[in-house]
């Protein structure tokens, strides 16, 4: 239907907040009326740390709920969890010879998942941004929306790209599978779609932090199942400085929980910091406080609602993964043959 085409993809690994939904999910559906959109449930990403199979499995379920309830719609766009494809495991197997070591050890996602044991983390969670790579280029996907979090693995991907590209330009050429007008490149260097004021939502008690499914502390983040009370007690205890809010963005520097909150509601409300500002700059915090409450409530409310009653349903979920996986099937093994051909398997 469009020319471009987008790929993102969400780990099932529980406590969807209001970071993935406004750093990722709430973007990928504003996405669906310009390009071809493939959303996936990362799975084999979420094993890279162990994850109880019972929960793995409901996890897969909620985050496909979580997409469907936020808006995106599976039967214009794909829908589908990645161990369904199996074209992302052997690509990136592939890119795991293109990727060279110094790049991967570079990563700071991995040294931060990774801790102090660093020899006892999986040798998956190491080789995850290869696989990154795969998911993004099994599609020759053109943008990929994620959170401020991603930017480093989005470069690598470039960099794989780009790497392929060199390595095999003669036989990319003499194949004729080559891009456009030169001919000369088989995957493209896909653009990052990073940004607006939420693309990357800190902790509600911490500024310093993100807000993370992995924080044990449920206060730092606004889960998309939370009720409308909790979601209110969890504002109203978000940690704030004891000043008014500043009537112009400059007036958020130096102040993390303050222009995280602001963030928030711009991002909530589809508008400008500067525009929040102008509405709620000068007066309490509390009656900020009270609006975000409200607009948070509004929005997130029916979409936990309709999460609820999706995964209440679990052979419809499994029915759009299915058909999902079956379409992504299709473009992916065009991928991963002209792939084996341009290797020379
Ligand atoms: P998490 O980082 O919470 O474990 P994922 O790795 O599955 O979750 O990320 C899903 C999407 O949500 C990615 O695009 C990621 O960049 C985005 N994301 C995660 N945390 C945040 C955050 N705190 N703020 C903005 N975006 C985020
Ligand atoms: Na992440």
């Amino acid at each position: 239907e469009f020319q471009q085409r987008v790929f993102s993809g969400v780990q099932p690994t529980g406590n969807l907040h209001l970071g993935n939904y406004l750093g990722a999910i709430q973007r990928f559906v504003a996405l669906q009326d310009r390009y071809d959109c493939i959303y996936c449930v990362v799975d084999l990403h979420a094993i890279t740390v162990w994850q109880d199979p019972v929960e793995l499995k409901k996890q897969i379920r909620e985050v496909t709920a979580a997409f469907i309830a936020s808006g995106i719609d599976p039967a214009r766009h794909i829908v589908f969890n990645q161990s369904q494809v199996s074209g992302h495991a052997e690509l990136a197997w592939v890119f795991n010879c293109v990727a060279r070591l110094g790049w991967l050890n570079r990563m700071t996602q991995f040294k931060e998942k990774a801790g102090k044991d660093r020899e006892n983390a999986s040798v998956g969670l190491y080789a995850y941004p290869s696989l990154m790579a795969a998911d993004i280029l099994l599609y020759r996907a053109t943008h990929v929306p994620v959170g401020e979090d991603q930017k480093q693995h989005l470069e690598l991907t470039r960099d794989i790209a780009q790497k392929f590209n060199s390595d095999f330009g003669p036989t990319i050429t003499r194949l004729g599978l080559g891009l456009g007008e030169t001919g000369e490149a088989f995957f493209p260097l896909t653009e990052p779609l990073i940004g607006g004021p939420a693309a990357r939502v800190m902790s509600l008690r911490d500024g310093s932090k993100k807000m993370s499914k992995s924080d044990p502390s449920d206060l730092s983040r606004i889960n998309l199942t939370d009720e409308a009370d909790q979601v209110a007690s969890k504002i109203r205890k978000a940690k704030t400085d004891p000043e008014p809010l500043p009537t112009e963005a400059e007036g958020l520097k130096g102040r993390p929980e303050a222009d995280n909150l602001v963030g928030i509601y711009a991002a909530l409300s589809d508008m400008p910091k500067e525009q929040v500002l102008a509405d709620f700059g000068g007066g309490q915090f509390s009656t900020f406080k009270s609006a975000l409450v409200d607009l948070a409530v509004a929005k997130l409310g029916p979409i936990g609602g309709e999460m609820k009653r999706l995964v209440a349903e679990p052979e419809h979920i499994d029915a759009i993964l299915r058909d999902g996986a079956a379409r992504a099937r299709v473009l992916a093994d065009e991928t991963l043959n002209q792939v084996k051909d341009i290797v020379g398997f």
